[in-house]
């Protein structure tokens, strides 16, 4: 993926000047090249996982690695109570566009709540949680503390085998190899890692029914850059280049160089959307059907409802199968456009639901994935930033 997004973008720089070369400018969705490194201070917060001493900020090192939407990062957690962590979102890092009711954000809070319990077995110690300790948030979340989580020595807790893979869990969003498919029992593994929680979660390998899904997942990505507001939330949480992506240690890492050499001479403008046919949008389209085309399996989790205590449920489930595909050399992309709520990605909507026999509002998709593995002999991928648990104390 990574050379022919160079090679494009300049012939286009060549051809067409600032506005062509703006193909890589929502590139997001893709490999970062490292040519401008990001640099190792942006990282530093995977290094010093499981350095701390104090155990609140240990079982915080490894939950702040979770994976989670633009990685907005948007926890606060308060360790003023000894053997206590009281955790809230911070609501000016939501995405209300693209998450209009804030469901891929409780995704993000469990992603975190699983990887702190996970750590917390590694120091001795159980973790009981309090779902919404000042009540459940309504149609959009605020402020409130949403858990309690009490740290309690136990001698009968076990590090699960999952939190092995949490030093190497990625989001890898580059072509997938289709020689190479996701075999039965790595299915059965990827299942069983899910199997703690009352949700249903599979994967597709059947041709056509792939082939289905890479339809409804391309017109949704369409849907997604079509529309100005839910584009412009992804233009507005770019980090392009060194610099910036350490200002900010978080959102969605460009380091193309094509695309950090326009930034520099002022000539990459974030404040305008594209135009509809312009080459920038058409690229997106282009890129994004070329990584679909390149998936063998999609992951999925689907629940019952949508409560809040379900959609954070989903997100620790999504992470367990995330560590235990890490741990297969399995690859994963969350492809979240068709299952989001604007109005505008209706019909996909409904569309992934029939297709993953999980009709709404009975049930909810809350996650569809690429699955598989990139190519033999590409280059690991490096981490993406955090801003580290200092920034996220209350
Ligand atoms: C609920 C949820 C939704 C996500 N949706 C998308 C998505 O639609 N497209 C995408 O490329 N990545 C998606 N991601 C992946 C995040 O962008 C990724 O976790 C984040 O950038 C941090 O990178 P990392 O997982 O490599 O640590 C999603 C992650 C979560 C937990």
């Amino acid at each position: 993926m990574g050379l022919s997004m160079n090679r494009r973008s300049f012939i286009r720089l060549a051809g067409g000047g600032v506005v062509v070369a703006a193909a890589g400018l929502a590139g997001w969705q893709y490999a970062s090249r490292n040519v401008f490194p990001v640099p190792e201070t942006a990282l530093a917060a995977w290094a010093e996982a499981g350095q701390a001493q104090d155990l609140g900020r240990f079982v915080l090192s490894y939950a702040v690695l979770a994976p989670n939407s633009h990685n907005k990062q948007p926890w606060i957690a308060d360790l003023s109570v000894e053997g206590e962590i009281g955790l809230s979102m911070d609501t000016d890092r939501l995405l209300p566009k693209t998450d209009p009711f804030n469901r891929q954000m409780m995704m993000g809070l469990g992603t975190f709540l699983e990887l702190l319990v996970q750590a917390a077995a590694v120091r001795g110690h159980r973790a009981d949680i309090v779902l919404f300790p000042e009540g459940v948030p309504g149609e959009h979340i605020d402020s409130r503390r949403m858990v309690t989580v009490r740290l309690i020595p136990d001698a009968n807790v076990t590090v699960d085998p999952l939190f092995a893979a949490a030093p190497d869990r990625r989001t890898d969003r580059r072509a997938y190899d289709l020689g190479q498919t996701v075999t039965s029992d790595e299915i059965a593994a990827l299942i069983a890692a899910a199997a703690p929680f009352p949700l249903r979660a599979g994967v597709e390998t059947d041709a056509a029914r792939v082939a289905r899904i890479r339809d409804i997942a391309n017109r949704a990505w369409r849907h997604e850059i079509l529309t100005e507001r839910t584009l412009m939330e992804s233009m507005e949480v770019l980090r392009v280049g060194t610099a910036e992506i350490d200002r900010h240690r978080d959102g969605l890492v460009i380091d193309d160089p094509m695309v950090v050499m326009l930034e520099r001479f002022g000539l990459f403008d974030r404040t305008t959307p594209p135009a509809p046919d312009s080459m920038a949008i058409t690229a997106q389209l282009d890129d994004f059907a070329a990584i679909t085309a390149a998936t063998p399996a999609y992951l999925w989790i689907v629940t019952e409802g949508n409560s809040r205590a379900q959609q954070i449920e989903a997100g620790r489930a999504y992470v367990r199968m995330n560590l235990a595909g890490t741990a297969l050399g399995l690859s994963m992309h969350p492809n979240q456009q068709s299952l989001q709520e604007y109005p505008e990605v209706a019909s996909e909507y409904t569309a992934i639901h029939q297709a993953l026999n999980a009709p709404a509002p009975q049930f909810t998709v809350q996650m569809l994935a690429r699955l598989g593995r990139v190519p033999q002999g590409s280059a690991p991928l490096r981490p993406s930033p955090r801003r580290g648990v200092e920034a996220q104390l209350a």
